[in-house]
């Protein structure tokens, strides 16, 4: 991939009132970055609306963690697609493997929250991974494919899809897949969206994500088919992420 590399700070349950000055910090950094990278943060839901009046006429963008496959109407405790838009998002993570998991989310739900999302002009981050179980017994490129299969829907724009590959025993655990690991399953995620999509599925950007650090963000960067990362515990510190970032600028720019 030639475009920008995406980098995406993925805050989970964490981020109180007092966490803006993070946002702040992180979005100042992002200033002196160049084209070369685009950045997004999700926040909770909570703190949307407030950051994204803090954040006006800045570089980071905004995301929500999840929206409902519904637009509006009785699912009490659910945020729609639209109410993250009108909080300021433009992009929205989807499937990711805690809610697959303490959810229950299936393949299909991840669908449509994804059309939903698309369909209020959001960007859908949409996580596939395999388990450790599945890693061991083989099954890590059927796994993807199937996640694939099911869980992005087919008939949107490919500029309004991202893929995160994050395999479940990488995430929040320090332990990554090696880097051939990596460009392989990266290789066969693109492989899949050019046979779902035809050539333009070359222009979906596909994520890596899990243990992310600074430490390893620029080797992960430099593999053929990662195209940013998908960063969690190092998002929550702005020294961190911002060192992630300038890292992808420095690989795009010796590109
Ligand atoms: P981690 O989380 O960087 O803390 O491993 C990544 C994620 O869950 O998106």
């Amino acid at each position: 991939m030639t475009g920008p590399y995406l980098i995406a700070g993925n805050w989970k349950m964490n981020g109180l009132d007092s966490s803006l000055a993070v946002l702040e910090e992180t979005a100042r950094s992002c200033e002196r970055l160049s084209e070369e990278v685009d950045v997004v943060v999700f926040p909770p839901a909570t703190l949307l609306a407030v950051s994204s009046i803090l954040l006006k006429d800045t570089r980071l963008q905004l995301g929500g963690q999840d929206c409902s496959s519904e637009d509006s109407g009785a699912s009490t405790g659910e945020i729609s697609a639209s109410m993250l838009k009108d909080a300021g998002a433009k992009f929205v993570i989807l499937g990711h493997s805690e809610r697959r998991q303490r959810h229950a989310e299936s393949d299909d739900l991840v669908r449509r929250k994804a059309i939903q999302a698309v369909q209020e002009g959001l960007k859908a981050v949409i996580c596939i991974g395999e388990t450790a179980q599945e890693k061991a017994d083989g099954k890590t490129l059927a796994v993807v494919s199937d996640q694939i299969l099911y869980s992005v829907p087919r008939a949107s724009a490919v500029d309004q899809i991202v893929i995160a590959y994050e395999p479940k025993w990488a995430i929040g655990t320090s332990v990554t897949p090696t880097l051939d690991e990596i460009a392989v399953v990266h290789k066969h995620i693109r492989q899949e969206l050019l046979a779902h999509w035809g050539e333009s599925g070359r222009g979906i950007c596909i994520l890596y994500g899990g243990s992310v650090k600074p430490s390893n963000a620029t080797e992960i960067l430099a593999i053929s088919e990662v195209g940013g990362l998908l960063v969690g515990g190092a998002s929550l510190d702005a020294k961190q992420f911002s060192a992630i970032c300038e890292h992808g600028r420095s690989v795009r720019a010796a590109a």
